[in-house]
C-alpha cells in the first residue's frame, strides 16, 4: 500500500470512528472514549484533512462548529457570542502566546485562575432578578435550560446589592463536585442504569434533564468567571464584584505581574489540583486589564486576552506493536504490550502492563491495535479499552504460550497466573538477581540488566549467593566492563553484606513479602533462622499477616535449595538477623518482663523480640524488679512465685492489649 492509500484509509477509519464518538458523546451522553483521545483523534483527522482536501467528507466533525442544540429546549441567540479558549499545553507555547501579546500591546499584567472542567452558562439577571439561563450550545446560540438552573443553589437568584443594574449578564461554569458524582454514579449502578462517564458528562446529562426535580437532586454547582459587559476595569474587579453579589467565586486565583509567577501558579496547581472537591483540567491565563483586552480583541474563535494551559492528559491513543512475555522472579509469565510511544502525563510511555491471560481476552487486544492508555500518577500505564474500529484486517488473536518463551517448559496455570515451573529458567534467575540488587533491596549498584543477562548466560550465576563469588578481575573480562567500573561493582556487593535484615527479607524474592511485609516480620523475627522455625499461625499471629502470606514464607523455607541458599549467604557474611535496634514504641520502657508456659501463637523468640521492640527488657527469673509475667499453657513454678510476690501476671492478649494502649 502506498502512503496516500494508507493515509486514505486513516482518514476514512477516523472518520468514522469519530462520527460515532460524537453521537454517544453529544446525543447518548455516554461518552465512549475520554475526551482527551477524542481531542488526539480529531487534530489527527484534521491534520489528514488539511493534507488532502479532496477526500474531506460533508459530515466530517471537523466540519461542525460547537455542539449541535439537543431538539428538546428552545435554542436561544447569546447576545454576546461565548468564545471558547485557545490551548497551549507547555510553557514554550505559553511564551509564544505571550510574545505575541507583547508585540501587540506591550507587556500585561495577568490574571490565574482555575479551569474548571463543567460546562459554561450564560445567566441574565435583569433588575437584578435572574430571568435566564443558556448553555453554550454552539456558542452562537444555546439552550434555554432556566428552570434547571434555578435548581442550582450556588447561583443567586436574585443579586445580592440594592441598586442592581438593569441587566446584567453573568458567565461561568457549572460543574458536579467529586463527591457528589461519586454518588450519582452509586446511585444508577444500584439502579442497573448506565454509569456516567465523568463529572462532565454527568452535568452535561444533568442540564439536560427535562424533569427540573431530578436535577435538583443531582447538586450541581457553579463558579462565576465572567461579566462580559462588565463595569468595572479589570478582571480582578469583575470577581470581586460577582462574589459581592452573591456568586461563588473560585478563591484560587493570582494576579501575577508577569510569565514566571504564572507559571509558579500552573507548578503549584499541577498537583495541588488533585485535592479539590472538583475537576480542574487546567489554568486560564487572561490579561488583567480591560483596556488592553479590548485592545487585543478576538480571533475567529478565541480571545486573544486569554490563554488555558491544560495539564497533560492521563489517558492517550497509541498503537500496540506487538506483545511480549515478561517473566517475573517468581516463575510469573506477564503479557507486556509495547507501544508506539505516545506522550502520558508528563512522561513518555512506550510499554504498558495486560496483566496476564485473562485481562488479554477480555480486552481483546491484538498486536496492531489502537488502544487507549491510562497513567495515573505513579500507577505503571495500563490498557483500558481497544478500539476495533481502527484494527488492521490482518490482525490475528494473541495466543499466550503454552511453553515458557525462556526455557521451554510447560507452563503451569494456577488461577489466573501462568508459570513457569522451572526453578533453573534463566529468565527467574534473572529477574531474582536484578529484584535482589534493586534499589529498596540489597541496593547493590552497577549491577544492571546488561551484565545480569551475561553473568547467567555464562552460568557464572545461579543463585543470588553466587554474587558474593566475583571478582573485579573476572567481572573486567566482560562486555563493556572497565577495571574500574568492574571494582565499583565488587565494592558495591561487599557493602551490600551489612545491609539490613529486613532489606535482605525482601530481597529474597519470597512470593507475597513485599516491602512492608519484611519490615513487619523482622520486627519479631529478628533473624532468618528464628523466620525459617516460625509456624504459618506464629506469623499470622502479628498483626497485617495474613494466612496467604504466612503459608507462602514458611514454605518457602522448607525447600532444600533454599535452605542452601540461606546457608550460602550465611557463609558468604550477609546479614540474617536484626543487627541495629529498631524500636516500635517506648510503651514498655523501663519494664521488665519474664515468660513463661507456652503461649497461643507467639514463640518464645517472638514474645522476647516482641516486648523488647517496644523497649522492654526480658530476663529468665521471677525477682522483686519483674514487672509483669507473661505466662501461657503450663505455667510452673515461675507463675506462682510471681502470684506470691504480687507481680501482675498477662496472658498473650492481654500483653497485646497492653502494647496497643499502653496502659
Ligand atoms: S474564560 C472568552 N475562565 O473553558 C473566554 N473559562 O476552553 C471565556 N472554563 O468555554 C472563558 N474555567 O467553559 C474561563 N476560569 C475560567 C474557566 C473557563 C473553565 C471553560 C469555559 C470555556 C472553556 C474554554
Amino acid at each position: 500500500m502506498d502512503q496516500a492509500t494508507q493515509d486514505q484509509q486513516r482518514l476514512q477509519d477516523l472518520h468514522a470512528l469519530l462520527q460515532r464518538a460524537a453521537y454517544r458523546y453529544y446525543v447518548l451522553d455516554d461518552p465512549e472514549i475520554p475526551d482527551s483521545v477524542y481531542d488526539q483523534y480529531y487534530r489527527e483527522l484534521q491534520a489528514l484533512e488539511g493534507q488532502y482536501p479532496q477526500w474531506i467528507q460533508a459530515d466530517s466533525v471537523t466540519q461542525r462548529v460547537g455542539d449541535q442544540p439537543a431538539a428538546d429546549f428552545q435554542t436561544i441567540a447569546h447576545r454576546v457570542p461565548l468564545y471558547s479558549l485557545d490551548n497551549v499545553f507547555s510553557f514554550e507555547e505559553l511564551a509564544l502566546w505571550e510574545k505575541r501579546l507583547v508585540s501587540l500591546v506591550g507587556s500585561a499584567p495577568y490574571i490565574c485562575e482555575l479551569k474548571i472542567d463543567g460546562l459554561a452558562l450564560a445567566l441574565t439577571y435583569e433588575n437584578g432578578v435572574l430571568v435566564q439561563g443558556l448553555t453554550r450550545g454552539n456558542g452562537q446560540a444555546g439552550e434555554d435550560i432556566t428552570a434547571n438552573i434555578r435548581t442550582i443553589r450556588s447561583i443567586p437568584l436574585r443579586l445580592l446589592t440594592p441598586d442592581p443594574p438593569a441587566r446584567l449578564e453573568v458567565r461561568g461554569e457549572a460543574f458536579i463536585p467529586a463527591a457528589a458524582f461519586q454518588r450519582i454514579n452509586q446511585e444508577r449502578l444500584a439502579q442497573g442504569e448506565a454509569l456516567f462517564a465523568n463529572p462532565r458528562n454527568a452535568c452535561a446529562g444533568t442540564l439536560r434533564q427535562l424533569d427540573p426535580k431530578v436535577v435538583s437532586g443531582r447538586r450541581l454547582d457553579f463558579f462565576a468567571y465572567a461579566v462580559p459587559q462588565s463595569t468595572v476595569q479589570t478582571q480582578g474587579e469583575t470577581l470581586d464584584l460577582l462574589q459581592s453579589y452573591g456568586f461563588r467565586v473560585n478563591p484560587h486565583r493570582a494576579q501575577c505581574p508577569d510569565l514566571s509567577q504564572v507559571q509558579l501558579f500552573i507548578e503549584h496547581w499541577r498537583q495541588a489540583r488533585h485535592s479539590l472537591p472538583y475537576g480542574t483540567d487546567g489554568v486560564v491565563i487572561k490579561v488583567d486589564d480591560f483596556t488592553l483586552q479590548a485592545e487585543l480583541g478576538f480571533s475567529s474563535k478565541a480571545p486573544r486576552w486569554a490563554v488555558a494551559f491544560k495539564y497533560p492528559p492521563e489517558q492517550a491513543a497509541t498503537t500496540v506493536l506487538g506483545i511480549t512475555i515478561q517473566i517475573g522472579r517468581t516463575g510469573a509469565l506477564t503479557p507486556v504490550a509495547e507501544l508506539a510511544p505516545v506522550a502520558l502525563a508528563g512522561t513518555i510511555v512506550t510499554r504498558a502492563t495486560l496483566h496476564n491471560q485473562e485481562r488479554i481476552a477480555s480486552l481483546e487486544v491484538r498486536v496492531g491495535d489502537q488502544v487507549i492508555v491510562r497513567k495515573a500518577g505513579e500507577i505503571i500505564p495500563e490498557i483500558i479499552k481497544v478500539l476495533p474500529e481502527l484494527r488492521p484486517e490482518e490482525s490475528q488473536p494473541f495466543i499466550f504460550p503454552t511453553q515458557c518463551p525462556e526455557c521451554s517448559t510447560p507452563t503451569l496455570k494456577e488461577d489466573i497466573l501462568i508459570r513457569c515451573p522451572n526453578p533453573q529458567c534463566p529468565a527467574v534467575i534473572r529477574a531474582r538477581i536484578e529484584h535482589w540488587c534493586s534499589r529498596s533491596a540489597l541496593d547493590i549498584q552497577g549491577v544492571g540488566e546488561k551484565l545480569i543477562a551475561q553473568l547467567v548466560k555464562t552460568k557464572r550465576v545461579k543463585t543470588i549467593a553466587d554474587l558474593y563469588t566475583l571478582t573485579a578481575l573476572e567481572l573486567s573480562s566482560f562486555e563493556r566492563m572497565g577495571t574500574k567500573s568492574a571494582q565499583n561493582v565488587i565494592q558495591s556487593i561487599e557493602q551490600s553484606r551489612s545491609q539490613s535484615w529486613a532489606n535482605v527479607l525482601f530481597g529474597l524474592g519470597i512470593r507475597h513479602v513485599g516491602q512492608s511485609i519484611a519490615q513487619e516480620l523482622t520486627k519479631v523475627f529478628n533473624s532468618a533462622e528464628a523466620l525459617a522455625q516460625a509456624s504459618p499461625t506464629q506469623i499470622t499471629a502479628l498483626y497485617g499477616i495474613g494466612e496467604e502470606i504466612a503459608q507462602s514464607v514458611y514454605d518457602w523455607f522448607r525447600q532444600p535449595e533454599n535452605q542452601a541458599l540461606i546457608k550460602a549467604l550465611h557463609s558468604h557474611g550477609v546479614t540474617l538477623v536484626q543487627t541495629e535496634s529498631t524500636l516500635i514504641s517506648e510503651k514498655l520502657l523501663g519494664q521488665t518482663f519474664v515468660i513463661t508456659g507456652t503461649l497461643p501463637t507467639l514463640s518464645r523468640e517472638a514474645c522476647t523480640a516482641l516486648v523488647e521492640r517496644h523497649g522492654g527488657k526480658v530476663t529468665s527469673s521471677v525477682s522483686k524488679k519483674t514487672s509483669y509475667l507473661i505466662a501461657g499453657d503450663k505455667a510452673g513454678s515461675k507463675l506462682s512465685k510471681a502470684t506470691e510476690l504480687g507481680i501482675p501476671v498477662l496472658d498473650e492478649q492481654r500483653l497485646q492489649e497492653l502494647l496497643s494502649t499502653g496502659s
